[in-house]
């Protein structure tokens, strides 16, 4: 619901409310974002004090106490009176850099606003609130988006800038989210890491000045994600106040949290200003990515839930019907393929229960290793005789369906595309190209790029009936210099690959509606809300050891729901740690995602062929819970308790799966007792293996008994469904 009253907007959710004020000065003030209230002007909460050394605006006269150093912003400036972060930037045609913003007028629609060839949320349960804002001296005017969807608690935010000037204005700085609070006692949430360990969890309180997590790598990277929280110093899972802002983009981008001096704190996100500057001649426009935010007042796992179920209900346009379990190639051939030995995997999966085959690299071009090919997108006929014309009606008559892997926006040196066209590979006059997995990457800013490279792919794609695709990318950009464009618009290279490669993906959508696209960047290298509104599954992380991806799914699952984390069993010992964890263990990881297996299965024991046989028994029967349930962190990985354990919990509360997975064994093991969540606390469950029968309220509040168990990395699984 969203109230204009006297100047006051406030936007209400089901659980929260949210306050901004155009004041005395036209300046909006922020005023509250926490638990839902009834209402009010709640501007009264800002204090006014004469600071020294903090600026007043030229209204304000002598009036020293009112200071845009001080006062919480909706959309911070620059250059005027506010010291701390900013949200926008300018370099206006006299040189000079300042942007002072006041309100102008305001918009309440019907229905969410969306963003021209940007991810939005969408569909049914939103509504827009526009508020324009201009700098009357530049001539420029910036619209603040918000979108309200009321039952998710969800708040999106996006941002245009409009230069009605008669002269060009550069864009250097464009957030999307600018949140300011008053107060700044709490700790900063962070989601990072490396290729093949992602999204690791990283909490420190905020300390004086700025701490920032972002990526000028072209991708929203594996290093940092672009989700973070701000939370009470004492927020866990089930209490405490905690905002969560996750922003729809996958290039580079920034979240800066400044802990300010009067007790005050901001968070800024939205694209990073690294290498950015957006030209507007006059009448142009500049839209800046959304941004989506949600406050729980109890703790992480009700935001987790309102960001899971806002992702499933209004960000992912998935296929419908179930996704099928898949087998792919990579782990368990590498470029080392040819028909026969895929038909083989195929034949040994389909018995198993497994619907999608899918081919991963080196099916095309010169490809037998990452040295060459990218580019070269025909069906290499020495490895595949006949092309998929041939190859995918014998995985058919398997009773499978059968996918590809693709990695569109590259190409490699030793490639026809290359030879033709090197000139499409981004890079600097007269400067030499920085290679990365021995690749370029392809000026996906320019649409005669993305048109060849997509003609060749739909021939490929139309060859045979393709029901799934992995789009991969397994670079960083370097060298971002695009031969279309003139020098003054260099500065916009970085964002217009992106919106490249989100266009390529509309026609991708657009042409294959019931294709499934799998994203993926080296594992999690593009692991963002942004790419979820294309592919609404990723490859989680190339790292599929099952112990590794305890902290990775844990981390990941704070934003992004189960459905969209693609997580595969491999062969032990596992390819990128060298541990051994037992098929149970690594089955019961990858079923809490989007699951299939990535070994060759003809290598495998009879014994564990049964154990895969139940496994996928077990995900089909809980499918609908794994898919569309609520997702219950029970025992973290980092606290050292002995295990990680987690639970799906069914919308309706009568079904439920927990897993369990031990930690190094040690001689001795403390009893342990696991306290179940999301139950119905009056209905009674049967519990696998167990002849008893329990209360929903003795599994969540004494909790159910697990038996001592021996071994390193062992897993438990229990099946709970509720009694007529
Ligand atoms: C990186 C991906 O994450 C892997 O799963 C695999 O597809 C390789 N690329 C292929 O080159």
């Amino acid at each position: 619901m969203i109230i204009f009253d006297n100047n006051v907007f406030t936007l209400h959710t089901r659980r929260t409310t949210y306050q901004m004020k155009a004041d005395a000065y036209r300046v909006l003030v922020h005023t509250y974002y926490g638990a839902r209230i009834g209402g009010g002007d709640l501007s009264y909460l800002i204090r006014y004090a004469d600071r020294g050394f903090s600026p007043n605006p030229s209204e304000a006269g002598h009036e020293r106490v009112y200071s845009l150093d001080t006062v919480p912003q909706e959309y911070s400036t620059c250059g005027v009176g506010d010291f701390r972060l900013p949200s926008i930037e300018l370099e206006l045609s006299d040189g000079s850099r300042l942007v002072d913003l006041r309100y102008k007028d305001h918009e309440i629609r019907a229905g969410k606003y969306a963003l021209e060839g940007l991810p939005a949320f969408h569909g049914e349960g939103g509504e827009t609130l526009v508020i324009r804002l201009e700098d009357a001296c530049a001539q420029v005017e910036v619209e603040l988006y918000y979108g309200v969807f009321e039952e998710h608690d969800l708040i999106t935010r996006a941002v245009r800038i409009v230069n009605r000037s008669a002269k060009p204005v550069r864009v250097t700085r464009a957030a999307s989210v600018c949140l300011d609070f008053m107060r700044s006692d709490m700790d900063f949430v962070t989601f990072d890491g490396r290729h093949v360990m992602e999204r690791g969890m990283n909490r420190a309180p905020l300390r004086p000045g700025v701490q920032s997590v972002g990526s000028v790598r072209g991708i929203s990277s594996h290093q940092h994600n672009p989700f973070v929280m701000l939370c009470d110093r004492d927020c866990g899972e089930d209490h405490g106040l905690c905002y969560g802002v996750a922003l729809l983009y996958s290039g580079n981008f920034v979240a800066e949290a400044e802990r300010c001096q009067f007790g005050d704190a901001r968070l800024v996100m939205g694209i990073h200003p690294y290498h950015f500057g957006y030209l507007l001649e006059p009448g142009g426009a500049f839209t800046a990515p959304e941004a989506a935010m949600i406050c729980s007042p109890d703790g992480f796992t009700p935001m987790s839930h309102r960001f899971h179920r806002a992702i499933r209900q209004n960000l992912l346009r998935d296929i419908p019907g179930r996704k099928p379990v898949l087998i792919n190639s990579w782990e368990a051939t590498y470029f080392d393929f040819d028909a026969e030995k895929l038909v083989q995997i195929a034949k040994e999966a389909a018995p198993l229960g497994i619907g999608l085959f899918v081919m991963d690299d080196g099916w095309f071009g010169k490809r037998d290793s990452d040295m060459s090919g990218l580019g070269d997108w025909t069906v290499n006929e020495r490895k595949l005789p006949g092309g998929l014309h041939a190859l995918v009606p014998r995985i058919h008559a398997l009773g499978m369906r059968f996918g590809l892997w693709v990695e569109p926006e590259m190409v490699s040196e030793d490639s026809d595309l290359y030879r033709a066209h090197p000139d499409w590979a981004l890079g600097a006059p007269g400067r030499p190209r920085t290679r990365s997995r021995s690749q370029l990457v392809l000026d996906f800013s320019r649409r005669e790029v993305r048109e060849h490279v997509y003609a060749a792919l739909r021939r490929v794609l139309s060859s045979a009936p393709i029901a799934y695709v992995k789009w991969d990318m397994n670079r960083n950009l370097t060298d971002v210099f695009s031969a279309a464009l003139p020098a003054e618009r260099q500065g916009e290279v970085y964002h217009r690959y992106v919106l490249g490669v989100y266009e390529m993906l509309e026609w991708m959508r657009r042409d294959y509606p019931d294709m499934l696209i799998e994203g993926c960047s080296g594992g999690g290298g593009r692991f963002d809300a942004g790419m979820l509104y294309y592919t609404p599954q990723i490859w989680c992380s190339d790292n599929t050891d099952a112990v590794d991806r305890l902290t990775i799914q844990y981390g990941t699952s704070f934003c992004y729901p189960v459905c969209t984390m693609g997580a595969h069993v491999s062969a032990v010992p596992n390819e990128q740690t060298g541990r051994m964890t037992p098929l149970k263990t690594r089955g019961v990881v990858a079923m809490s995602g989007a699951f299939g297996y990535e070994l060759d299965l003809s290598r495998i024991s009879q014994e564990d062929k049964q154990v895969i046989r139940a496994q996928i028994r077990t995900y089909e029967d809980n499918y609908d819970l794994i898919h569309d349930g609520d997702y219950y962190r029970l025992a973290s990985p980092y606290e050292g308790e002995g295990y990680t354990a987690w639970e799906h919990v069914s919308p309706d509360r009568r079904a439920a799966l927990v897993s369990l997975v031990t930690s190094s064994a040690h001689a001795a093991p403390a009893f342990w007792t696991l306290k179940l969540k999301g139950l119905d606390p009056d209905a009674v469950y049967r519990v696998s293996g167990d002849e008893r029968r329990y209360r929903g309220d003795v599994l969540m509040r004494a909790g159910y008994p697990l038996g001592m168990v021996k071994g390193d990395y062992q897993a438990r699984q229990l099946e709970l469904r509720a009694e007529d």
